[in-house]
C-alpha cells in the first residue's frame, strides 16, 4: 500500500523520489505525486495513475531543482484516486506539505473542529486533515514543527507513516510511524526516507527501522534525531547495515517480477533451509525454535494466522504439523482471528505468518494473542519487518525480495520453513521415527531440483494458457495436502488476470461447484500419484461426464489421468506431504502466462497492495 519516500542532502531530490517512487511500485498504488522545494517555493505535482504519468506531468509542471523533497503513491483508502485526493497535501497556509500511508481513525471529528477554526479543506482525505491539524498546533501554541507533529499525532487514532515538510524551515523533514513502515537510509551528509529501503540502495546500506509510536528529525548536515511520540523522550536510533543488494531488487532480464520470482524458487527454497538442514548429520536446527523448543513440545495445539497466500501456506502447514507432530493445529484468518474474541491459551503455541511481515491484520491478531498469553512465533520473509520484531521469537523464510504483487516464492519457502519446524518438532517429541525423519531430510534436500525440473512445463502452461486465456471462470480442485494449493492457484489466476476461479477440496465439489460444470468450464485439478489419487480420478469422471475441460497437474508417468484429461501437465514424484511445492509452479506459470495473454499488468494487478498496511 501507500509509498513513501523523501531525500534530504546535496544530490538532486527529483530524481532520487522518482526513482524511489518506481522501486515502491510493487507494493500496488492508483496515484503519485511529488512536493519539491527549489530554495524560495513549494511545488507540488500529484496525478492520478502511474509514477510514469507523475513524471512526465511534473517535469512540465513544476521546477524539479533543489535537494530535499517528499514523494507518495497512494493506495485510495479515503476518497476516490484523484488528482485532488493524490499526496502530498498542503496545509491551508501553503506552508506546509504532508505524505502519508496508514488511516487516521478519528479523522472526522478533528476535521469538525477544524472546520469550526475556519480551515478548508480541497480533498476527501483523512491526510489532509492532519497536516492542518499539525499547522493549528503550530500556530497556536507556538511551537517548531517536530513539537507540533508530535502534539497532533498525540490527538489521532489510527496508523501512519508520515512525512512532514515546512518550508519555513527548508533544512528538515519530520517523520513519524505507528503501524505503517518507515525507513530512514543514513549517508553521507544526507538522509534518505522510504517505506522500506529498495528506494535508497545504491546510496548506502545503513538503515534505522523507525519503531511503532517513534519519531525522527531528519536534517540537513546533522545527526539523525529520534523520540518517542508519546513522551517526547529520546531514543538511540539503532543504524543497521543493509544485506540486500541491488541486483536483487532489479529484473534481471525477466520480463516480469513475477517470472523472475517463479523462476528464483530452487534458489530460495535452497536458501530457506541453508544452515538449519544437515542432512547428513540427520539435523534441523533453527534457533527461533531450538531455544523456545519447550514451549512447542508442551503446546496444547498451534494456531496458524495469515492472511492471502500466507493463509494458503498454514493450510498446507495444519496437514503437515498434524501429520508429523500429532498436535491439534487451527489455521486463522487474521483479520476473522482479531474481532472475534478467539479463545487463546496460555500453551497454545501461535505461529503468524507473513511474506512482508507489515500485514496490519495480521500484526492486530499477534497483539492480541500476545496480551492472552500466548507464545507468538513469526515466519516472515522481509528481514526487520514490523511483525519480525513484534513476535516472541521466528524464522524468516530468506527468500529474498518478492516484489511481483501475486505472491510465489514466498508461498513455496513458507511451506519450506513450516516443514522445517514441523519435522523439528516430531523429532523432538519422537512423534516420528528417526529414519522416516531422515528420508523427510533427503527428500527435502532434492526439492530444488524437483522444483527446476518442474519449471520445465513453461511451454506446456503457455500452450495451456492460450486455449484458456478468454474463460470467465475457473475451477480448481485439490484434495488433502494439495487442497490449499487449488485455493492458491485460483487466487493466483484472479489476482492478475481477473478472472472468477474458485478452489475447491476435490470432494466437495459434488456439494455445489458441480453445478457451474459444462463444456465452458475449465477445471484445473491436481492429481497427485500419492494420497487420494482413485478418489481424485473418480472427481475427474465426474467432471468429464459433465463435459467439464479438465486441466491436471500430474505426477510424471502418469497414464490414467492423462487417458481423461484434456491436457496434463507433468511434475516429478516426491513424498506426499512436499507435492504441494511442485504441484504450485505449473499453477503460478499458468496464472502468469493467461494474465500476459490479456495484456494485464502482471506485476502490479489493480487494486491490489503487495503489504496490506491498513485493515
Ligand atoms: C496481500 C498480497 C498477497 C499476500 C497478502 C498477505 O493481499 O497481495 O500476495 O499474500 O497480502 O501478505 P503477507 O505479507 O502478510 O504475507
Amino acid at each position: 500500500m501507500c509509498g513513501i519516500v523523501g531525500y534530504i542532502g546535496h544530490r538532486e531530490a527529483y530524481s532520487v523520489i522518482v526513482q524511489g517512487l518506481e522501486r515502491l511500485e510493487y507494493r500496488g498504488y492508483d496515484s503519485a505525486g511529488i512536493a519539491l522545494y527549489d530554495g524560495t517555493n513549494l511545488n507540488v505535482s500529484k496525478t492520478k495513475g502511474k509514477v510514469a504519468d507523475l513524471r512526465s506531468k511534473l517535469e512540465t509542471e513544476i521546477p524539479t531543482i533543489g535537494s530535499v523533497g517528499i514523494g507518495h503513491t497512494r493506495w485510495a483508502t479515503h476518497g476516490v484516486p484523484n488528482d485532488v485526493n493524490s499526496h502530498p497535501h498542503f496545509s491551508n497556509s501553503g506552508n506546509l506539505v504532508i505524505i502519508h500511508n496508514g488511516i487516521i481513525e478519528n479523522y472526522d471529528s478533528l476535521r469538525q473542529e477544524l472546520l469550526q477554526r475556519d480551515y478548508k479543506f480541497t480533498s476527501d482525505t483523512d491526510t489532509e486533515v492532519l497536516v492542518n491539524l499539525i499547522e493549528d498546533i503550530k500556530k497556536n501554541e507556538d511551537v517548531k514543527l517536530g513539537k507540533a507533529v508530535q502534539i497532533a499525532l498525540n490527538q489521532t487514532i489510527g496508523a501512519y507513516a508520515i512525512a512532514v515538510f515546512d518550508k519555513s524551515k527548508p533544512d528538515e523533514i519530520v517523520v513519524a510511524r505507528l503501524g505503517s513502515p518507515l525507513a530512514i537510509g543514513v549517508g553521507k551528509d544526507e538522509f534518505f526516507i522510504a517505506s522500506d529501503a529498495t528506494p535508497f540502495l545504491e546510496y548506502t546500506k545503513k538503515t534505522v527501522y523507525l519503531k511503532d509510536g517513534e519519531m525522527a528529525i531528519v536534517r540537513r548536515n546533522k545527526k539523525l534525531k529520534v523520540f518517542k511520540i508519546e513522551d517526547n523522550s529520546i531514543v538511540v536510533p539503532y543504524v543497521e547495515e543493509l544485506q540486500l543488494n541491488l541486483e536483487q531488487i532489479e529484473k534481471g532480464g525477466y520480463d516480469y517480477f513475477m517470472l523472475k520470482e517463479i523462476y528464483e524458487q530452487p534458489q530460495a527454497i535452497k536458501d530457506t533451509f541453508r544452515g538449519r538442514m544437515l542432512v547428513k548429520e540427520g539435523i534441523v536446527k533453527m534457533a527461533g525454535v531450538d531455544d523456545n523448543l519447550e514451549k512447542f513440545k508442551n503446546a496444547r495445539r498451534i494456531l496458524i494466522i495469515a492472511c492471502g497466500t500466507s493463509w494458503h501456506a498454514g493450510l498446507v502447514a495444519e496437514y503437515i504439523f498434524e501429520e508429523f507432530a500429532r498436535v491439534p493445529v487451527e489455521v486463522e484468518y487474521a483479520s476473522e482471528f482479531r474481532y472475534r474474541n478467539p479463545v487463546i491459551y496460555e500453551d497454545d503455541v501461535i505461529i503468524a505468518i507473513s511474506q512482508s511481515g507489515e500485514t496490519a491484520d495480521t500484526m492486530a491478531a499477534i497483539k492480541l494473542a500476545k496480551k492472552q498469553g500466548a507464545f507468538v512465533f513469526g515466519v516472515c520473509n522481509v528481514v526487520g519487518s514490523s511483525i519480525s520484531r513484534i513476535t516472541d521469537a521466528g524464522a524468516y523464510t530468506h527468500a529474498g525480495p518478492e516484489i511481483g504483487v501475486a505472491s510465489t516464492k514466498a508461498f513455496t519457502t513458507q511451506i519450506t520453513i513450516l516443514t522445517l519446524i514441523a519435522l523439528r518438532l516430531a523429532q523432538a517429541t519422537g512423534k516420528m521415527s528417526n529414519s522416516v525423519f531422515r528420508s523427510y531430510l533427503q527428500e527435502l534436500d532434492r526439492i530444488p531440483s524437483k522444483v527446476e525440473e518442474a519449471l520445465k512445463c513453461n511451454e506446456k502452461a503457455e500452450l495451456v494458457a492460450s486455449k484458456y486465456k478468454d474463460v470467465s471462470n475457473a475451477l480448481y480442485l485439490g484434495r488433502g495436502y494439495n487442497f490449499p494449493v487449488a485455493l492458491e492457484g485460483a487466487l493466483k489466476l484472479k489476482e492478475i488476470s481477473y478472472i472468477h476461479a474458485e478452489g475447491y477440496p476435490a470432494a466437495e465439489m459434488k456439494h455445489g461447484p458441480i453445478a457451474l460444470i459444462d463444456d465452458q468450464m475449465p477445471v484445473f485439478v491436481i492429481a497427485m500419484k500419492k494420497g487420494h489419487y482413485e478418489k481424485v480420478v473418480s472427481n475427474i469422471e465426474e467432471i468429464k461426464a459433465r463435459s467439464g475441460k479438465i486441466i491436471a497437474i500430474v505426477t510424471k508417468g502418469d497414464k490414467e489421468v492423462k487417458r481423461l484429461a484434456d491436457h496434463v501437465i507433468e511434475i516429478p514424484e516426491t513424498l506426499e506431504p512436499l507435492t504441494p511445492i511442485l504441484a504450485t509452479i505449473p499453477l503460478q506459470l499458468l496464472s502468469y502466462h493467461i494474465a500476459l495473454m490479456l495484456g494485464k499488468n502482471v506485476d502490479q494487478p489493480r487494486n491490489l497492495a503487495k503489504s496490506v498496511t491498513v485493515e
